[in-house]
């Protein structure tokens, strides 16, 4: 049965309701506790749990005992996640439409004389890393008033949503700044999260790449899929160098020069995102980076998962944009880059 149903039905009826040991996320709590009203009421917590149920009603179907006391396990919550496709196509269309104009606004920028501050020694941000995601979130703020945001220059931040939106307004600044062709703008959606929708669009060729969830990978509304390339030796590869080349115990250097005896080629373009969203149409055939951010790898990520690549840690564990590595190739290489990477065979 619908959780929609069971919770309307609970709480017309007055007599239990299901309580989730987290309250922000039923899908990630240890379990979910069926309750009686009074025992909420007195736990202090009923007009915030109701609130949260409107939330869960609509985006989750969960099997349900209704005994009070019943412990059921998160995972058949999990099991039956509902996010509609065709919401997960308005999110693309959307977000298509923030990233080219984004695009617009940056490439009207692009090899002019521009005012640079520094985050850090050698981080620049230039004002149009400012005007593109000033452009991004007041349009965000307007068609989603109550959607959460991370962006890289720290607009926009509002939280406790399901929703939340993951923004690179310039990937590839450093080239950005010199005159060198390849940046980009890059947008993911988050539900719950997951990432459901990424974006990211290349202003200097005009290309749109997209994915949403289980809904397949896009360049300029053309399916795309990672490359079949199966020996390291005829690949070729890319990989960055985050802005602390100069102090982390983590340069990459090394793993650069390892990588560039066994690969075909290597290269360092310099927009994260570029890389990921090249390998997803197989253009190259890997790539590797210490230290990114989210909003580097949120869409791009998804973008090449879609387009039947591997994404995971350099070790092989599972990837979260909020890991400090990462490791993605179109799946018959994976191994063989992590064995380079780690030192181990794999
Ligand atoms: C950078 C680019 C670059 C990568 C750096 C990132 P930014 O992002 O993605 O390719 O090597 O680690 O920080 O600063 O241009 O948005
Ligand atoms: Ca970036
Ligand atoms: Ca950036």
């Amino acid at each position: 049965m619908h959780i929609q149903k069971v919770l309307e039905e609970l709480v017309r009826e007055h007599t239990s309701i299901i309580i989730a040991h987290r309250l922000s996320t039923i899908e990630r709590a240890d379990k979910i506790i069926v309750l009686h009203h009074s025992q909420l009421r007195e736990m202090g917590k009923h007009n915030d749990l109701l609130k949260q149920m409107r939330i869960y009603c609509t985006l989750y179907k969960m099997q349900y005992k209704k005994q009070e006391g019943d412990i059921v396990p998160s995972m058949l919550a999990r099991q039956q996640r509902v996010l509609d496709k065709t919401e997960i196509r308005k999110l693309l269309q959307f977000s298509g439409e923030l990233a080219t104009g984004a695009g617009k606004v940056l490439r009207r920028g692009f090899n002019r004389s521009l005012k640079i501050d520094y985050k850090g020694r050698i981080n620049p941000v230039t004002e149009y890393d400012l005007k593109s995601e000033r452009y991004i979130i007041s349009h965000i703020s307007k068609r989603f008033p109550d959607h959460a945001v991370l962006a890289e220059e720290g607009s926009g931040a509002r939280e406790k949503s399901p929703f939340r939106w993951i923004i690179d307004p310039l990937d590839g600044t450093v080239n950005y700044t010199h005159g060198f062709p390849i940046y980009c703008v890059s947008i993911a959606v988050e539900f719950e999260g997951d990432i459901v929708a990424g974006t990211v669009y290349d202003p200097e060729r005009d290309e749109l790449f997209h994915a949403g969830l289980k809904m397949g990978a896009y360049l300029n509304q053309k399916r795309i899929k990672v490359s079949s390339e199966k020996i390291l030796q005829r690949a070729l590869l890319a990989t960055g160098f985050a802005y602390n080349i100069g102090t982390a115990k983590r340069t990459n250097l090394g793993l650069f020069a390892r990588m560039a005896k066994k690969a075909q080629g290597l290269r360092r373009a310099g927009s994260a995102a570029i890389d990921l969203c090249w390998l997803a149409c197989g253009r190259i055939d890997g790539f590797w980076e210490f230290y990114l951010h989210p909003w580097d790898t949120a869409a791009a990520k998804l973008i090449v998962e879609e387009a039947g690549g591997q994404v995971s840690r350099i070790n092989g564990a599972s990837y979260s944009i909020f890991n400090p590595d990462i490791l993605a190739s179109n799946g018959h290489l994976h191994r063989a880059m992590m064995t380079v990477l780690t030192g181990k065979a794999h």
